[in-house]
């Protein structure tokens, strides 16, 4: 079973979005993974999902309420197949803060995706539409995925 890491900066967006998305699409499509989400900062460390994402992610059938934030750590490296960064700062994080001997691949989200798009934007500062985009582009990233874990596979 694939273990996979969605990766932003708060983990109160982006990446607990993702995380329900690609849940929800994995269940319907048969394929057994464990997915988690984390924050390069700390700054919502024990928090929901933010409210605008929860409501938004919930119209389309993705239930987030229950997550958490945390922050990446670690032993992320090293238990994880694939960390997934939302954004190209996120992707530089992690690859900053990866130990040279790690054993997780490290990606961009969007590159599995079939977009223009490479990263999925930031919605925390702006209004409702960033929030419908960045969905938008999950669902485009978590289509791309579970194809590329399900050619893997064969
Ligand atoms: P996220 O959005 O990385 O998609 O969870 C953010 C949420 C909070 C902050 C930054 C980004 N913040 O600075 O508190």
């Amino acid at each position: 079973m694939k273990r996979i890491l969605f990766v932003c900066l708060g983990n109160i967006c982006r990446s607990p979005a993702a995380e329900g998305v690609f849940r929800t699409k994995a269940r319907a499509a048969g394929i057994d993974v464990y997915i988690d989400s984390a924050g390069t900062g700390a700054w919502h460390v024990g928090d929901p999902p933010d409210a605008r994402m929860i409501k938004m992610a919930g119209k389309r059938g993705y239930d987030i309420a229950h997550q958490r934030a945390r922050k990446v750590d670690l032993a992320d490296f090293y238990e994880f197949d694939y960390l997934l960064a939302m954004d190209l700062s996120n992707h530089t994080d992690l690859l900053d803060l990866a130990p040279p001997n790690r054993t997780a691949d490290i990606r961009l989200f969007l590159d599995f995706a079939d977009c223009e798009a490479r990263e999925t934007p930031d919605p925390y500062y702006g209004g409702d539409g960033g929030f419908e985009r960045v969905l938008d582009l999950i669902e485009l990233g978590a289509d791309g995925f579970l194809a590329h874990l399900d050619n893997e596979s064969e």
